[in-house]
């Protein structure tokens, strides 16, 4: 589903994009997105990689042409260094690595196989594990930044609260955090009328995609405010507790969601947490006016 999130990023990548095509080699920029867990950074740069390919393939004329690959899309493994990360990257182009090769030489390899295929966007998802190992920070800051400067694309950069990750500490990030835009992803808030609502929106987005028979549509609104509750504001927890529901709703045979099914679903144990702190915190009933208001 489109949501402020994935829009405010499309835009900023179709920016960076532009700017990078029309700058000179040193200058690229860089973009990251970060958050925690299940806020739908994936989601969105999958999205964003998809629409790129798309749209290369279509102003290239080069519709099914399979020697062309736009978008390379990598999950970095746990404590990945930068040279690491290259390696995997010449396996998963099937180039040899011959034992003795420098970090430079397969840079150079990768980077020329990358070019030929015209990979203009290179997505790196779970960037939270790239780690510079220490002891050899200034090293591997080198080896992403040639990795990043020779290759003419834009990297956009995905994981868990990237900023107090290595990515942006000691000398890599010192290399990277100055020309990186960072757009950060967060639960969704119900303070006002418009955030209520736009929490709303969603539900009615996920509640429209579940195959139900008798369940009628739009009737999930009235529950936004208890899914909010429920969920911490995640899509990820509000997807999965609206889908492990419909489940329960298909298998039993009753085919809809009403307030005893969501109560009687589970959830993971993030959002189980986010609501003992929350209906602890909605004693007042001050609070709880505010909540139901729509
Ligand atoms: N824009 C979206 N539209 C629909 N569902 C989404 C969207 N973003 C996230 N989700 C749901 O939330 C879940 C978690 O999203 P994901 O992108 O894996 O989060 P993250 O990478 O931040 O941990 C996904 O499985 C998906 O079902
Ligand atoms: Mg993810």
């Amino acid at each position: 589903m489109e949501t402020a999130d994935t829009e405010a990023l499309a835009r900023q990548t179709r920016i960076t994009l532009a700017r990078n095509a029309a700058t000179t080699a040193t200058a690229r920029r860089g973009l990251a997105v970060s958050g925690a867990a299940g806020m739908g950074k994936s989601t969105a740069a999958l999205l964003i990689g998809k629409r790129h390919e798309k749209a290369e393939r279509r102003r290239l004329g080069r519709a099914d042409d399979r020697s062309f690959a736009p978008v390379v899309y990598a999950v970095v493994p746990p404590a990945t260094t930068p040279k690491i990360l290259i390696q995997a990257f010449a396996n998963w182009l099937g180039l040899p690595v011959p034992q003795r090769a420098t970090a430079q030489a397969v840079t150079e390899h990768v980077v020329g196989v990358l070019r030929t295929l015209g990979s203009s966007l290179v997505i790196l998802d779970e960037a939270h594990n790239l780690t510079t190992n220490r002891l050899a920070g200034a090293e591997a800051a080198s080896t992403l930044k040639q990795f990043a400067d020779r290759l003419d694309a834009t990297f956009l950069y995905a994981g868990i609260d990237l900023p107090a990750t290595d990515l942006f500490a000691g000398e890599m990030g010192r290399q990277i955090k100055a020309r990186m835009i960072v757009h950060q992803m967060r639960p969704y808030v119900i303070g006002t009328k418009a955030e209520r609502e736009a929490w709303a929106d969603l539900v009615l987005g996920v509640e429209d995609l579940l195959p139900l028979a008798a369940h009628a549509p739009e009737s999930l609104a009235e529950h936004a405010p208890y899914l909010w509750d429920r969920t911490g504001g995640s899509i990820g927890a509000l997807r999965a507790i609206l889908a492990d529901a419909a489940i329960g709703a298909i298998i039993d045979g009753t085919e809809k969601i009403d307030r005893r099914r969501l109560e009687a679903t589970a959830t993971d144990y993030a959002s189980e947490e986010h609501h003992l702190e929350h209906s602890r915190q909605e004693q007042p009933p001050r609070r709880r006016g505010l909540k139901r208001a729509q």
